[in-house]
Formats: C-alpha cells, sequence, structure tokens
C-alpha cells in the first residue's frame, strides 16, 4: 500500500538526526516544513520534501491536505484505558473534599475498578476498552502502551492482558502492555501485603511471561502503596522474564521511586508531582525518562511536575494521558499538552517533542515512532489549515483534526 500526501500547508515534528530523544534546549526547536508532501510505502514514511519537488510516481492512494499540518502521531507511553465501568461517584467525592488517598482507604478508586472489573467478562472488557481505544485513535494517537492493574489477581490481570493483546492484534494503533499487578494491595490481601508481593512475583509475573503478554512491569511505588523494597523486588523479578521497568512515583510524596528507577535503568519514572533537586540531578546521569501526567494533576488538583526545572537541567521529559478512571478520565494528548503549556510553562514545541519523540523513547520505541523521520512507521494526523502550528495547542478544544494516518494508511474509523 503506498500513500502519497499533497499539499500539505506545514509538515512539523521532522527530524532528520534519528534522535533517540530530544533534550534540553532542543526540546524548544521544532523541525518543520512548509508547502510539502510526504510519501508512504509499506506502512514507512519513504520520503517527503517540498512541493515542488513531488516526484511523478504512481501510487495506490492521493490525498490531498488542502494546506492543513501534518503532525506526527502522538506517543501515550502511560495509559489504563481498558477498565470497566466508570468512577463519577468518586468525582464527586472529591468535590466534597475527599482525598484520593482518603478514597483509596475507604475501599474506593483502584479496588472499586478491580470489583467492577472481576465481574466484567473479557469480551465487555473488550467493547468499553476498544470505544477508547477509537476515541485516542481519533485525537491523534498512534502508539500507546496500556496497564493492567485492575485485575489484582492471577486470574483477572491475565484477562486484562488478553483484552490488551486482541487490542494490539486487530487494531492499526501501535500498543505495548504493561503488567502492574503492583497497583494496590487487592481487596482479600488486605493486611498481608508482603504475601501479596509474593503472588505478584511467583505467580502472576511467571504465569504473564508464559503466555508473552507484557512489554513491560510496573509497581505503584508511593506512599501508601508499595515501597522502595517491595518495587525493587517486582522490577527485578520482571527483569529476568525481559520485561523493563516504568514506575510510578513521586506523585503523592517524594518516595525514591526515581532514583530506584534511574539505578535499575527503568525505561521510566511517571507522575513526578513531587520532586526535589536530588531527583532531577539522579535523572540527569541517565537513560531513564521523566514522564508526566498533567492530566491527572488537573483532575485531582494536584500541584504540577516541575517540567521548566527539568528542561533547565538539560533532561529530556515525556508527558503522556495516564487515562484512568480514578485521577485521568480522558486520553486526550493535546489536552495533556495544552495543560503543560498553560500550567507548567512549556512551550507547544516543547509538548509536542515530550509527547511525540519523547514519548516513543519511554517504551523504547523512537527509532520506529514519534517524529516525521525517513523509515519510521508512517504515522501522523493532519489538521485544517492553521496559521501557525501553536495554534493546535492554543485552540485546544476546537476540533481540526481531519486525518489520521496509521501505519502509511487512512484509518477511517
Ligand atoms: O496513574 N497512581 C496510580 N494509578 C493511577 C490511578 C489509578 C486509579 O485511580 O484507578 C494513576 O494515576
Ligand atoms: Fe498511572
Amino acid at each position: 500500500m503506498s500513500l502519497l500526501i499533497y499539499n500539505i500547508g506545514t509538515i512539523v515534528g521532522i527530524d532528520t538526526e534519528r534522535r533517540e530523544r530530544i533534550a534540553g534546549a532542543e526540546m524548544d526547536q521544532l523541525g518543520r516544513l512548509d508547502n510539502a508532501y510526504l510519501l508512504a510505502d509499506k506502512g514507512r514514511i519513504v520520503a517527503f520534501g517540498p512541493m515542488e519537488e513531488l516526484p511523478a510516481i504512481e501510487v495506490e492512494e492521493r490525498l490531498d491536505a488542502e494546506g492543513g499540518t501534518l503532525f506526527p502521531s502522538f506517543c501515550d507511553s502511560h495509559t489504563h484505558l481498558v477498565y470497566a465501568g466508570s468512577r463519577e461517584q468518586e468525582f464527586l467525592d472529591k468535590i466534597h473534599g475527599l482525598s484520593y488517598e482518603e478514597i483509596a482507604r475507604r475501599g474506593g478508586g483502584i479496588l472499586n475498578s478491580a470489583d467492577r472489573l472481576h465481574a466484567a467478562t473479557e469480551e465487555e472488557l473488550y467493547a468499553e476498552a476498544i470505544e477508547r481505544v477509537h476515541e485516542i485513535m481519533r485525537m491523534g494517537t498512534g502508539l500507546v502502551e496500556i496497564k493492567s492493574g485492575y485485575g489484582l489477581s492471577t486470574e483477572d490481570e491475565l484477562k486484562m492482558l488478553r483484552v490488551i493483546r486482541r487490542i494490539r492484534q486487530e487494531e492499526p494503533i501501535e500498543v505495548r502492555a504493561t503488567f502492574l499487578g503492583a497497583h494496590a494491595v487487592a481487596r482479600n490481601y488486605i493486611g498481608r501485603q508482603a504475601a501479596y508481593v509474593n503472588l505478584v512475583v511467583k505467580e502472576m509475573l511467571p504465569a504473564v511471561a508464559r503466555e508473552g503478554l507484557a512489554d513491560f512491569v510496573d509497581v505503584f511505588c508511593d506512599r501508601g502503596f508499595f515501597t522502595l523494597e517491595e518495587t525493587e523486588r517486582i522490577i527485578r523479578a520482571g527483569a529476568k522474564y525481559g520485561m523493563k521497568a516504568k514506575i510510578h512515583a513521586n506523585e503523592l510524596a517524594i518516595s525514591g521511586g526515581v532514583q530506584l528507577g534511574v539505578k535499575e535503568g527503568a525505561l521510566s519514572v511517571d507522575h513526578l508531582e513531587c520532586m526535589g533537586d536530588e531527583e532531577i540531578e539522579a535523572l540527569r546521569s541517565s537513560h531513564t525518562m521523566p514522564t508526566m501526567l498533567p492530566g491527572a494533576a488537573f483532575f485531582l488538583g494536584m500541584s504540577y511536575p516541575p517540567a521548566r526545572k527539568m528542561i533547565q537541567a538539560g533532561l529530556a521529559v515525556a508527558l503522556a494521558s495516564d487515562y484512568n478512571p480514578g485521577s485521568s478520565p480522558s486520553g486526550n494528548m493535546r489536552m495533556v499538552m495544552a495543560l503543560a503549556a498553560t500550567q507548567m510553562r512549556m512551550t507547544p514545541t516543547e509538548a509536542l517533542h515530550a509527547a511525540t519523540l519523547n514519548g516513543a523513547a519511554a517504551m523504547g520505541e523512537s527509532h520506529d515512532f514519534g517524529s516525521i523521520t525517513v523509515g519510521k512507521v508512517a504515522n501522523c494526523f493532519i489538521t485544517k489549515p492553521l496559521p501557525s502550528p501553536e495554534f493546535f495547542t492554543y485552540a485546544y478544544a476546537t476540533p481540526l483534526i481531519r486525518h489520521t494516518i496509521l501505519r502509511g494508511s487512512i484509518w477511517r474509523g
């Protein structure tokens, strides 16, 4: 299948240097080309250039971009979008003054979602999840990581991961799966956290690995959830099965999770609402991607991660949606970029790099995704004509996306 997109007003997110990530001051430099074409073949970008150099070739499909802007698809490196039901009752509880931790202590929160997931069949779970997957595809996401973690028993964790595998097999969006058995202590293990961690390590992880259901392993390493020692044990056990680590760290307190992630070579440490100078320093000498989830800070009314400080320290940072029923019931990466701009003073260009190339790096996939680069998977979306690339983040709720291209084909879902 070959596709020629012509009359593109501007291509943004071009990276000709094939960088693995974009860090520090470079995050604010946008690779762009005006009045351009892009050619895809067999799912990959094979060429792009100025319209004057448009090659006279036969292609199977042609798409007139009508002057719109072409962006690389979002790479959302942190979601929990497979879940059953919703939790708007807790939303009301929060409005009435309860904190996320208080709701969790009352048996709400993650355990509430675990009860609902337990009651749902695999088919029902899939039917709900696929709606969300199509929603994020329409909003520009082309590569997504999805976590388990609402099962909290071997059987239910496998059920979640099989749903993720089915999405991966059936949809043109690229999917990576993360095993997050240590999201919360299951209801029937309350007061027996050590026994639950044993279950995660000795029963769940081997079962997940046996079916090849997870690329990565994650732990909610935070106050009131899992300790540093438990986190280390779980991610080391995951490493034995070839699963790289992604850690929920420093959302509720300075947990030490950032330093642990760096020490263990984690792909990313995520959340980072509570960050000190030592955490930033630890990240400077590492390949671990600090990943911020401003949708969660927004929804829970928490303080935002210190993005400016991190970028000024020379770090690459990523942005992800955290799409989940408790702390971020949206997978809208454009809204995430707008929050990054308005609440963390990231420029729209920095936010774009954080939501694309650096998001891909947080999944170890930036060689194939996250920028407009010859040879990469042809995942992009095309907007209406924009007065500037920044307009996309500025007019954050205006419907602007006209076409979604995944693996070099127009997705008409
Ligand atoms: O990333 N922080 C831990 N886990 C999710 C929330 C999950 C939930 O509340 O259901 C998060 O915010
Ligand atoms: Fe999360």
